[in-house]
């Protein structure tokens, strides 16, 4: 009899760890303690026990039926707070959580696309830093040292030498000291002017600059890659015109304007670059044979030539961060 109870209690233990689910586990019930079941059974043969067997094997199969019993109460129990748990966590039928995906600032947009256009045009992509020194920035770029740009107003200076760059330029500087000729180089980024906040101005901007060194470039291959680019961006309707300008590091300069027409207003000539052939100080600067090499740059306005593309009139919008104006795009 003992023996009995005890492969019972063996087979029990090994079926056992098959059960998995609520089903399998009832089905291990049915098996073993039912009105039919394996340890139903045992109990009822105690009756044809010998005697004095009887105390010990009752003692035995009383254990085997708690054991059995606090096992199925147990599994029983936490199978179905698992059960419960997955009911409530996955309903299937519920409609997704809407995810909002951020988009790229206009901004970002723009100078992808005016990069693509340049890329297109033979030019590579460099960068440099917003914290300047004051050679690369103005000095090395031919301003002479009394220039007004040079005074508070217009620069954020962060010590005596260094200063948050007022303009692109200064990478033509750091390319053309680390780089040999030929080049032929787009610079983007941020830059700094420390003036009065108002809808046409902001103390950030990005500028984009353009520099090409090489033994033969003419004033005609600049015109004529600011006009492909102007075409490309603006649509091939687009009417531009070239006014001579002055800067300290290109000679002859010139500014480029497209004509404008906001909804509703009249329209006007915009400015929307500056350019030149690099003056040979410059090239002389940066230790590049002036005789040798001659140079031609460009820097534009990318919030202005933005908001010419997209009817904006404000440019303090493009800096808000409000969701509303940027989701727009
Ligand atoms: N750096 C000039 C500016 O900020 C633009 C410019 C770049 C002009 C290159 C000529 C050549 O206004």
């Amino acid at each position: 009899m003992l023996d009995k109870i005890d492969s019972a209690r063996k087979n029990f233990d090994e079926a056992l760890t098959k059960v998995n689910d609520l089903t399998s586990l009832e089905e291990l019930r049915i098996k073993y303690l039912s009105r039919k079941g394996i340890i139903t059974q045992i109990v009822d043969s105690l009756k044809d026990v010998p005697k004095e067997e009887k105390p010990a094997a009752g003692k035995a199969v009383n254990e085997l039926k708690n054991y059995t019993n606090r096992i199925f109460d147990d599994l029983k129990k936490s199978f179905e707070s698992e059960k419960k748990k997955s009911d409530s966590f996955i309903d299937l039928t519920l409609p997704g959580r809407e995810r909002v995906i951020g988009s790229k600032h206009i901004i970002t947009q723009t100078l992808d696309e005016i990069k693509d256009i340049f890329k297109g045009l033979g030019f590579s992509v460099y960068e440099g830093p917003e914290l300047e020194n004051d050679y690369n920035n103005f000095t090395a770029l031919n301003f002479p040292a009394d220039h007004p740009a040079r005074d508070m107003q217009d620069t954020f200076f962060v010590t005596e030498d260094f200063l948050l760059r007022t303009h692109t330029s200064p990478v033509q500087v750091r390319l053309m000291t680390s780089k040999k000729p030929p080049l032929r180089a787009l610079m983007p980024g941020k830059v700094y002017r420390n003036e009065a906040v108002s809808a046409k101005s902001y103390c950030l901007f990005h500028q984009v600059e353009g520099l090409v060194v090489d033994t033969d470039v003419t004033f005609a291959e600049l015109k004529g890659t600011l006009v492909a680019f102007v075409k490309q961006f603006f649509g091939k309707s687009v009417q531009y015109r070239f006014r001579p300008s002055f800067f300290p590091f290109t000679e002859p300069s010139a500014e480029m304007d497209i004509w404008w027409e906001p909804k509703g207003k009249e329209g006007r000539w915009m400015e929307i670059l500056g350019c030149g052939m690099v003056d040979p100080n410059v090239l002389e600067n940066v230790g590049i044979d002036s005789e040798k090499y001659i140079g031609y740059a460009f820097g534009m306005g990318i919030e202005r030539t933005a908001m010419r593309k997209y009817g904006i009139d404000d440019i303090r919008i493009l800096f808000d961060n409000d969701k509303r104006f940027l989701t727009q795009f």
